[in-house]
Formats: structure tokens, C-alpha cells, sequence
């Protein structure tokens, strides 16, 4: 099997205390199909509870912990920020970067984003990029060129050998937390459309870079998106804070 296929909960500013303990519980008793990850991104006060939990309830170790963003400085006078460095200590494995949210609320660029992603991987953590149109780009039909702007500084910054260790979310601003997924169709067509401008500069390298859908999955959407030939998961918000029904989400994905 080429690729895996990756699960990643994006719990946002939610979630507390008692839904570390629920969601541990729940995915204990988890069966996934070969060669799946599944990552939870709480909250970063709740990172560290996440770790002892899960290593205390022995979570499968196809389960990784993964955090919502990183600074792209090494320490020092940022406050509100987390390090790399941080991360790696508490053993989180994966982050999040360059959500929409970062990008509208916070301001965050893509060149940013780009040394978020840069920084990631020197650290050995792996960046969930994340990408996505509005709906006014998608109405006028610039997609593509904002996909392509929006990876290219990233590819331009740590190569596009790197990539390997580089995971995609591309997220429709339009679809999150809306209700309106976009159809398995378009989704198809859109990450066959990020795969092959990856392939441009690399194509062995976008034969394996996991590239998942998000924007309103829930239990009963997962498979039809996951069964497409080029989504190989999904970044959940709203859906991942309800363990049985993020249970189901991860149980439908399969490696490819
Ligand atoms: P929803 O699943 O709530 O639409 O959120 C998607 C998302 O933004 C995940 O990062």
C-alpha cells in the first residue's frame, strides 16, 4: 500500500478535561483498517492531559496526538505562542498549520504559514497543511490559483522533497462548520487537482503526501469522501468532538 490514510480531530477552542477521559475511553476499543492514523488536536492546555491518558489507557499506537499551530520561532519574547521544542516534550507527533481560521481571524500568510511548516519539520513534527478557497474564489472559478498560491511558498521554502513528511488538508472555507460538504465529486476533483501540482515538481513524492477533506464530515458522509481515489481521510471539526460518531469517521478510512 502506498499511502496511508490519516483521521485527524481538529477539536478548535473546545473540548475540556472530561472529553480527554470520553474520547481515550472511546477509542480504546477502536478497530482500523490497515494502515491508518488517527490524530487528536486538542486544545494545547489539554496536550498534556491527552499524552498521560493515552499512555495510561494504552491507546492503540496507530493514535498520535497532534497540536492546532506552532510559532514559527525557535523561544523568546512571543507570548501566547508554543515552540516546537514544547511540543516535542510533551510527544506530540503532529500540527496542525495554516487553518483557515489562522489565516482569516489571526492574519497568518502564507509565507508564514510557510515557516510554520519549515519549522514543523526540522523538529521532526508533521505539518497538517491546511488549504482552501472561499466561496467567492470558488464561485469565480479561482480554486486552483489559490491552492497553488497557497502551496507554492511552502514548497518553495522547504522543497518539495520534504513533502514526504508533509500532510494536506484541503478545506473549503465554505464547508466548515456550514453543513455544506462539498460533494464527493468536486472534493475528488480538487485533491486530484493538488495531487498533480505536487506532481509537477515531484511525482513520486505526490504518489505518497496523504491528502484529506474537510469541511462538515460526519458519520454518514465519511465514506462515500474517503472512498475517492484521491482523499485519504479527513480533518474533522464539529463530528470530532462526539467520540462514538468520530469512532465511526475513523473506522471508514483505509489506506490506499
Ligand atoms: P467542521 O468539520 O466542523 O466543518 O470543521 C472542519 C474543520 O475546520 C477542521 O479543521
Amino acid at each position: 500500500m502506498a499511502r496511508r490514510a490519516i483521521v485527524a480531530a481538529n477539536w478548535k477552542m473546545n473540548g475540556d478535561l472530561a472529553l480527554v477521559d470520553t474520547m481515550v475511553s472511546g477509542l480504546k476499543s477502536i478497530k482500523l483498517q490497515e494502515n491508518v492514523n488517527v490524530v487528536i488536536c486538542p486544545s494545547s492546555p489539554y496536550l498534556s492531559a491527552l499524552v498521560v491518558k493515552a499512555k495510561a489507557e494504552k491507546l492503540n499506537a496507530a493514535i498520535s496526538i497532534g497540536a492546532q499551530n506552532v510559532s514559527e520561532h525557535k523561544n523568546g519574547a512571543f507570548t501566547g505562542e508554543i515552540s516546537t521544542q514544547m511540543l516535542q516534550e510533551l510527544s506530540v507527533k503532529f500540527v496542525i498549520i495554516g487553518h483557515s481560521e489562522r489565516r482569516s481571524c489571526y492574519k497568518e500568510t502564507s509565507t508564514q504559514i510557510a515557516h510554520k511548516v519549515n519549522a514543523a519539520l526540522i523538529a521532526g513534527l508533521t505539518p497538517i497543511l491546511c488549504i482552501g478557497e472561499s466561496e467567492a474564489e470558488r464561485a469565480t472559478e479561482q480554486t486552483e490559483t489559490v491552492l497553488a498560491a497557497q502551496l507554492q511558498p511552502v514548497i518553495d521554502e522547504v522543497g518539495i522533497e520534504k513533502f514526504i513528511d508533509v500532510v494536506i488538508a484541503y478545506e473549503p472555507v465554505w464547508a466548515i462548520g456550514t453543513g455544506k460538504t462539498a460533494s464527493s465529486e468536486m472534493a475528488q476533483d480538487t485533491h486530484q487537482f493538488i495531487r498533480q501540482f505536487l506532481a509537477q515538481a515531484n511525482e513520486s513524492v505526490a504518489a505518497k503526501v496523504p491528502l484529506l477533506y474537510g469541511g462538515s464530515v460526519n458519520a454518514s458522509n465519511c465514506e462515500e469522501l474517503f472512498a475517492q481515489a484521491d482523499i485519504d481521510g479527513g480533518l474533522i471539526g464539529g463530528a470530532s468532538l462526539q467520540a462514538e460518531q468520530f469512532k465511526i469517521i475513523c473506522s471508514a478510512a483505509k489506506g490506499k
